[in-house]
């Protein structure tokens, strides 16, 4: 079939580059022309500096004959009477929620795509085109983008929700081979048409109105986020209070009940990343409008706030020991807001950084993938003075202090770099519990430890 995918981010490209996979013709439109040269490269280090998913410049090399990119409209619209299906990747911030529905990325991005739309409508195409959203974005969408496309004449297509599930770190590994597909549509030859692009995976296909597959989405973002944010407040707590309690034992014990799944049953200092914190205040917003009940804006509310405070917890608990930051060099050992990604988006490296610049420290930032665009997001701000990127034995060996920010797999090894390059006294909060094996030694050898889910360990400063 043939398919026009408009948004190459990472939802957009793994998408792209997994339809041609499964055998279909696939274009990839994206108004960023960097972007869009690095894919049509077709070299792995030009697409990887763009987006890392693991997979992902693979799939884009081996599928040259059916997989192209373009940042030209014109070449997008040369192709409209092929067209089977568009699928709709656009960014969906949270500050669109303020945005009236025309002047939002997926309505500007649809309606650039209109041409093709009212040229079809002209020459009286016979084969319908489905749009299908993959966005996150509030109930309704769907339904509004197809009302005011149709307000414009254009007919013989209908606009459905196919939210993405993908996760970063594992998109292509996902999109491969992924729990469900959700199709909001409602016309059943549009369903069959859906079915058909999803042919490799017929069992796992769910199908519902728009509407219904907008709110799979954000519920299940709901379920997951807040999952995280109560292990934080509530085992993390406890384990921190207590010298006795280990985190790892504790929760082996708990998700040993087959009810209880070990999903989200980590801690970490934040739970990062684009999606998170902004589909939760899409669900509240859309829970606000219908006048839905105190408790559940209660419930998101708290979730949102507790990630926030958890982030804001780690760095108070180094200040209470009496830990100074001014004048001092931090290591911060991971940019990303998780491993194997490049995506700093909500990374709680870039809050911890500010703060440890407001209090007067020096920030080097080590991450195997992701340092570029951490230094991109401090481009011209006053932060970008007291910040670079350095290897990892340079950021340990010239700093006073080190936080573990992701949960790369080489951070697991931290322990011996630190002994190798830094001297006691020296700090290690230790956002991840990366290297919670090694607490009780390094604290007997001199080091000082507060990490997420322990107690302080080691001497005070
Ligand atoms: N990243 C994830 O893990 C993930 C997972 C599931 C769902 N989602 C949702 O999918 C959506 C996309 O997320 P993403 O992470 O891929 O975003 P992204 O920011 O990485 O990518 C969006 C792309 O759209 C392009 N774009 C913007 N306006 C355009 C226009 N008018 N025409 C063509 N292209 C345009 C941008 O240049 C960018 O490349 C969001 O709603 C997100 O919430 C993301």
């Amino acid at each position: 079939m043939n398919i026009l995918v408009v948004g190459t981010g990472f939802v957009g490209a793994t998408h792209a580059a997994v339809m041609a996979h499964t055998g279909h013709k696939v274009l990839a439109y994206d108004i960023d022309s960097q972007k869009i040269d690095a894919f049509n490269s077709r070299d792995a280090q030009a697409i990887d500096s763009q987006i890392y998913e693991r997979g992902l410049a693979k799939l884009i090399q081996d599928h040259k004959s059916n997989l192209s990119f373009t940042s030209k409209l014109a070449d997008v619209t040369s192709i409209r009477d092929q067209l089977d299906a568009i699928f709709l990747c656009l960014p969906t911030p949270a500050q669109e929620l303020e945005k009236p529905f025309d002047e939002r990325y997926l309505a500007r991005a649809a309606y650039s795509i209109e041409p093709i739309l009212s040229l079809r409508s002209k020459t009286k195409q016979e084969n319908r085109l489905i749009i299908l959203n993959k966005s996150t974005v509030p109930i309704g969408t769907a339904k509004t983008l197809e009302d005011r496309l149709r307000e414009r004449g254009l007919d013989n297509f209908a606009v459905g929700s196919n939210p993405e599930f993908l996760v970063e770190g594992k998109a292509v590994q996902g999109s491969l081979n992924p729990d469900r597909i959700v199709v909001g549509l409602r016309d059943e030859k549009d369903i069959e048409k859906a079915k058909r692009i999803y042919k490799n995976h017929e069992g796992k296909i769910i199908t519902m109105s728009p509407e219904s597959a907008e709110s799979v989405k954000l519920l299940a973002n709901f379920e997951l986020y807040s999952r995280i944010v109560q292990t934080y407040h509530v085992a993390g707590r406890l384990c921190e209070s207590n010298p006795n309690l280990n985190y790892e034992d504790i929760i082996a014990g708990v998700t040993a009940d087959a009810r209880i799944p070990k999903w989200g049953h980590y801690l970490s200092l934040y739970a990062g990343g684009s999606c998170f914190d902004k589909d939760a205040r899409n669900l509240l917003k859309t829970i606000e409008e219908c006048a839905a009940s105190e408790h559940a804006q209660n419930f998101i509310n708290t979730t949102i706030e507790g990630n926030k405070a958890q982030l804001k917890r780690l760095y108070h608990r180094a200040k209470e020991t009496g830990f100074n930051f001014k004048g001092k060099t931090v290591a911060l050992m991971g940019t990303a807001f998780k491993c194997n990604t490049n995506d700093v988006r909500m990374s709680p490296a870039i809050p911890l950084t500010k703060w440890l610049i407001r209090d007067g420290a020096f920030v080097l930032a080590y991450d195997p993938q992701a340092s570029n665009n951490y230094l991109k997001a401090f481009e011209g701000a006053p932060e970008s003075a007291y910040l670079s990127k350095c290897s990892k034995k340079e950021a340990l060996e010239l700093s006073d202090c080190t936080i573990i920010c992701t949960e790369w797999p080489e951070f697991k090894f931290l322990a011996e770099d630190i002994r190798e390059n830094c001297k006691t006294p020296y700090l290690i909060l230790d956002g991840r519990r990366a290297i919670a094996k090694e607490y009780e030694n390094l604290s007997r050898e001199g080091y000082s430890i507060i990490a997420v889910g322990a107690p302080q360990m080691g001497p005070c400063f």
